[in-house]
């Protein structure tokens, strides 16, 4: 069958209202290409679950296209009744071989109310249909395998993203500073679930469980799950939001959950729960959470900066959230420890970039000086203590460029702890007016920060 015959199927196909396109697609394909050939064919919402070309070049076959105009697409009116399949269709048909067979492969993609729809009819000759049963397996398992790749949920659909794999595969353990029984706690609760699947068995209970990690923004909640999602290796799904385009986030928490179940054992990250759990969902995420389908392999971890917000029901009954962490604001002993992490890499950053001009802080001057940031910063969050570094470093390598290009000034080279001290001061500022424009927003939260302040002291 020639393109032009393809596309006056279709034409056919999707002029008038039709209960079934896929059917009808078949049965032309069928009648097309006779008895003595055979056809395989599957219907998906969306190509990236059918990567049928991507497969066939990973083994190394370059399907070839069938005629110039084997990819074009056509417009249709959409229907006064509305039950027409409207508007466009893409299609093409290629041709390649795959275990000695000659196949040629339909494509249609199509959408209909508010859903795509994706077909690949694929036709051979031989005498069973296995080969084709083959193939088509195999290109679902190739495109359900991550690949340096982790699963992310966005806008009504679930993609894979190499970008945040490689944002994953940067953050330690080692690098992540907490209370060490939290630390303990996490890595034990985490590693051990994955490790108990007959223990669940034996007590006759499902194979699941639920973390929620909680705080004020900046203390690590985030930093914790990459550095826990690179050390497992197990696949990991991360949902943004539960927001689909047109059919409400009821919907969205069924894809999620179902994609979450296919890919078992696996961990699902849903970042700021409470900004996702609104009234309309609720019903719907307790019904998924733990309702009659067995989520069997899925460890659960959110996150929230707001517990209080978050439904009781989902909050506090075991089987959804079985573990409460606090991410709080660091301690004194937290504080000195990160800025000797930071006072570190500033010594051998300087070292490096200044080729020669020496340490910044005298030998063995560390600890005293990460001593002296942690007394100072009471109250601070990690993520404000990066930014002094950070912003620390960016003033001394601007001073140091001056010095270069010879614009000498008497301030460009000033004690340097004084600098550091300096940025405190700076930041410390920033931090008072953030705090006051939060307060005006929510006393409630202030004291929720406060409560977690002093829990995350009472863990040393
Ligand atoms: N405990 C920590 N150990 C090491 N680095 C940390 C820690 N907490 C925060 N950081 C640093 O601060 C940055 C921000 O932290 P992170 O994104 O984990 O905060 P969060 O608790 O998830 O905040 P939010 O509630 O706003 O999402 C991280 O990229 C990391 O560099
Ligand atoms: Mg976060």
């Amino acid at each position: 069958m020639s393109n032009r015959h393809f596309s006056d199927i279709l034409q056919n196909q999707f002029h008038s209202a039709v209960s079934n396109p896929e059917l009808n697609l078949i049965r032309h394909l069928k009648k097309v290409h006779g008895s003595e050939s055979q056809l395989v064919s599957t219907t998906i919402c969306t190509e990236a679950l059918f990567p049928l070309e991507e497969y066939l070049k990973s083994i190394g076959t370059h399907p070839d296209p069938v005629s110039d105009e084997s990819y074009y697409t056509f417009d249709f009116a959409k229907d006064k009744n509305e039950q027409a399949v409207f508007p466009r269709i893409s299609a093409g048909i290629l041709e390649f071989m795959y275990e000695n067979t000659p196949f040629r492969v339909y494509i249609a993609s199509w959408t209909c109310g508010y859903n795509d729809y994706c077909f690949y009819g694929l036709v051979f000759t031989a005498s069973t249909d296995d080969v084709g049963r083959e193939l088509a397996s195999e290109v679902y398992k190739y495109g359900s395998a991550l690949k340096e790749e982790i699963w992310v949920y966005e806008g009504g659909e679930w993609a894979k993203s190499s970008v945040l794999f490689h944002a994953i595969k940067r953050s330690a353990w080692e690098d992540v500073i907490l209370d060490e029984q939290l630390k303990e706690d996490l890595r034990r609760d985490t590693q051990t679930f994955f490790e108990s699947k007959e223990v669940y068995g034996a007590l006759g209970i499902t194979w699941k469980r639920g973390l929620l990690l909680m705080g004020p923004p900046g203390n690590g909640k985030t930093e914790t799950i990459k550095a826990l999602l690179n050390k497992f290796g197990y696949a990991a799904l991360y949902v943004k939001s539960f927001s689909t385009p047109f059919q409400g986030p009821e919907h969205g928490i069924r894809l999620i959950f179902n994609h979450a179940r296919k890919h078992a054992p696996c961990v699902l990250i849903l970042e700021d729960l409470d900004s996702m759990v609104t009234p309309k969902v609720r019903s719907y995420l307790l019904n998924e959470l733990d309702g009659l389908a067995q989520n069997s392999g899925i460890l659960t971890i959110a996150t929230t900066n707001h517990p209080e917000r978050i439904d009781d029901a989902i909050l506090n009954r075991p089987s959804r959230f079985d573990v409460k962490y606090e991410f709080g604001l660091p301690s004194l002993d937290l504080r000195k420890r990160f800025a000797l992490r930071w006072v570190d890499k500033v010594q051998s950053s300087n070292t490096a970039a200044s080729s020669g001009e020496g340490l910044m802080f005298g030998d063995g001057e560390g600890d005293r000086i990460a001593g002296e940031v942690a007394k100072r910063t009471e109250g601070w969050s990690f993520a404000f203590l990066k930014e002094l570094f950070v912003s620390y470093l960016l003033r001394l390598a601007h001073d140091r460029s001056l010095r270069k290009s010879k614009i000498d000034t008497a301030n460009v080279n000033p004690h340097l702890e004084d600098v550091l001290m300096d940025q405190i001061e700076r930041l410390s500022a920033q931090i008072l007016k953030l705090q006051a424009s939060a307060g005006k927003d929510s006393v409630e939260e202030d004291d929720h920060d406060e409560d977690s302040s002093s829990s995350s002291d009472s863990h040393n």
